[in-house]
């Protein structure tokens, strides 16, 4: 298995630049998910690295190797696309045969690692059917095995589970990685679905406008964004705007709504910055209850609450634009709209970010 590194590469139609130059390194084994909205240069990206686009600047390596000016057949990778793409004349054997036959590899080879692939994949019994008999979500594990069949040292999956319904979904994302982590092979996989992306990366990739905003662990880069598309776009956040007013030993006094708060970061006075706070870091008490000493605080009003199963959010007005939204736990009593509340969170449970 090869590492895929990419060195300032860039991509552009005409005027318009789908990718701005990309360094990326993609390590040998390694899980990298490329997170993004649509037209965000996912697929681009994705092309360039399989050579079906060839980048308008920097190269491209597979492990020390340039593969720059190689075409794709010349390049070690197998894909898997949305559309699993399986050939509907050939059986589910056939199929997974196919690079392999092109390859002009033995028969009992063949053979022998058909075998293998299927029980990899745990459909051991679906050789001699066809694709239409398969289930959709059998059938992308057919594509995957396919994929990986001649032994490539790169998988390039792109938003191969969109076509699924959202359990399927979560079952194949599962599938998915342990098929790649028993053969290990390096993977860049392309989805707009954030959750997929953390169940299954070990790293993610966000791109914006065919910019890499961030890249990092799921836990870097829900926990820590570095910037304030990653925090929207990467779970629920309230975003609050506010005026630093003063720096103390690791933290700085900041103006939220006219009320004093602290954040986790020394800054100078006097500038306007966007602190993020997920719902779940915030607490909800009864306007005259007390608050945990040292936690920032705004007193407010419910403005509305919406039960979707596991969690109740609750909507608080608190004088600024925007209400702030929170995570009720489900087994306390919920407060009504309009009761006077106060909202507190841990200094350190928010993030700033730049303006
Ligand atoms: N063949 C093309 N000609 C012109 N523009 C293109 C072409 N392919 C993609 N683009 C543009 O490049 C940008 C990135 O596209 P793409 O990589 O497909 O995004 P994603 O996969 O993230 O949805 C988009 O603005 C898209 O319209
Ligand atoms: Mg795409």
């Amino acid at each position: 298995m090869a590492s895929v590194t990419l060195r300032g590469v860039s991509k552009s139609y005409g005027d318009v630049a789908a990718l701005e130059p990309l360094d990326l390194e993609i390590k040998q084994g390694e899980f990298v998910t490329l997170l993004g909205p649509s037209g965000c240069g996912k697929t681009t990206t994705l092309r360039l690295i399989a050579g079906f686009l060839k980048p308008s600047q920097g190269r491209i390596l597979f492990g020390g190797d340039d593969v720059t000016e190689l075409p794709p057949h010349r390049r070690e990778f197998g894909m898997v696309f949305q559309d699993y793409a399986l050939f509907p004349h050939m059986t589910i054997g056939e199929n997974i045969a196919f690079g392999l036959v092109e390859r002009g590899r033995p028969k009992a080879e063949i053979d022998a690692r058909v075998r293998e692939l299927l029980q990899l994949i745990q459909l051991k019994d679906v050789e001699k059917r066809y694709p239409t008999e398969l289930s959709g979500g059998q059938q992308q594990r057919v594509a995957v095995a396919r994929a990986v069949a001649h032994s490539p040292q790169v998988l390039l999956m792109d938003e191969p589970l969109g076509a699924l319904d959202l359990k399927l979904r979560e079952s194949m994302q599962y599938e998915i990685r342990s098929i790649q982590q028993r053969i290990g092979i390096t993977t860049v996989y392309v989805t707009h679905d954030q959750t997929e992306a953390m169940n299954m990366s070990d790293r993610i990739a966000v791109m914006n406008k065919g910019r890499l905003e961030q890249i990092g662990s799921g836990v870097d880069i829900y926990q820590r964004p570095s910037t304030r598309f990653v925090a929207d776009f990467i779970g629920q956040i309230n975003l609050v705007s506010a005026i630093t007013a003063g720096p103390g030993l690791e933290t700085s006094s900041v103006t939220i709504a006219g009320r004093n708060a602290r954040i986790a970061k020394t800054m100078m006075p006097g500038l306007p910055i966007t602190i993020g706070i997920r719902p779940e870091q915030i607490a909800l008490r009864r306007a005259d209850e007390s608050i945990a000493s040292g936690d920032n605080a705004l007193p407010g009003k419910v403005a509305s609450r919406q039960f979707s199963g596991n969690v109740m959010k609750i909507w608080v007005d608190v004088g600024l634009q925007e209400p702030i939204m929170l995570d009720f736990p489900p087994r306390a009593a919920p407060p009504e709209p309009g009761d006077a509340v106060a909202i507190s969170w841990p200094v350190d449970g928010a993030v700033v970010l730049p303006e």
